[in-house]
């Protein structure tokens, strides 16, 4: 095997596709994409965020929602993270339906099967660039996305991750092992 140094490149993969759904102070509801997140704990999700209508919104309002984007909506994914809140109505844009979270102050972006909706618990950095951490209040899935036991069944939800050496979004697919079993084998 021939290895190659690529210096501070910082290939690391997957990275999230995640739809983060916040208000504006007037109560104009937008939302991001964002790679640079994930859950950080059990119940907790962090999202990393420079200096966006987002920020500002998550900042204000305390809190937001973080949807892992499916493949049927690569396209409005994508608008969400090259469209910015500062200039447009993305909700409007979208063609998405937005609504009010009943657990928090931030909206629920109905078509995207997943969303965790957050209540802040610390900002690290300000309204023009922070690492945001935030409790999982409540989770809501679309049945369609369920397995017989109720259990969210990634393989009908088809979420998709960002794949930052040739900036495209690929679909997450077939299962290779079982985790704390695959292993066992060496054990
Ligand atoms: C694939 C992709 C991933 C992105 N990931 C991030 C991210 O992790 N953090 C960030 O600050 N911006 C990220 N962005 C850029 C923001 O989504 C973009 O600037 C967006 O317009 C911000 O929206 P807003 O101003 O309405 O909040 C990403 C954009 C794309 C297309």
């Amino acid at each position: 095997m021939v290895k190659k140094n690529l210096g501070s490149a910082g290939e690391l993969f997957p990275q999230s596709v995640f739809i983060v759904g916040s208000y504006g102070e007037d109560g104009t509801a937008n939302a991001m994409n964002v790679a640079w997140g994930g859950e950080c704990m059990r119940h907790e999700v962090c999202v990393n965020i420079g200096d966006h209508k987002t920020t500002e919104n998550i900042v204000a309002r305390g809190a937001f929602t973080v949807a892992p984007a499916d493949a049927a909506h690569v396209a409005e994914a994508d608008y969400f993270g090259i469209a910015t809140g500062r200039k447009v109505d993305k909700a409007a844009g979208s063609g998405l339906t937005f609504v009010k979270s009943e657990f928090v102050d931030a909206p629920v972006i109905e078509e995207f099967p997943l969303t965790m909706e957050c209540e802040v618990t610390s900002i690290q950095g300000d309204a023009h660039g922070a690492r945001i951490v935030g409790r999982v209040v409540n989770t809501c899935v679309d049945d369609s996305i369920l397995d017989e036991e109720g259990r969210v069944d990634f393989g009908k939800m088809r979420p998709i991750v960002y794949d930052s050496t040739r900036r495209i979004y690929r679909v997450v697919g077939e299962e290779v092992g079982g985790a704390w079993d695959a292993g066992k084998a060496l054990m």
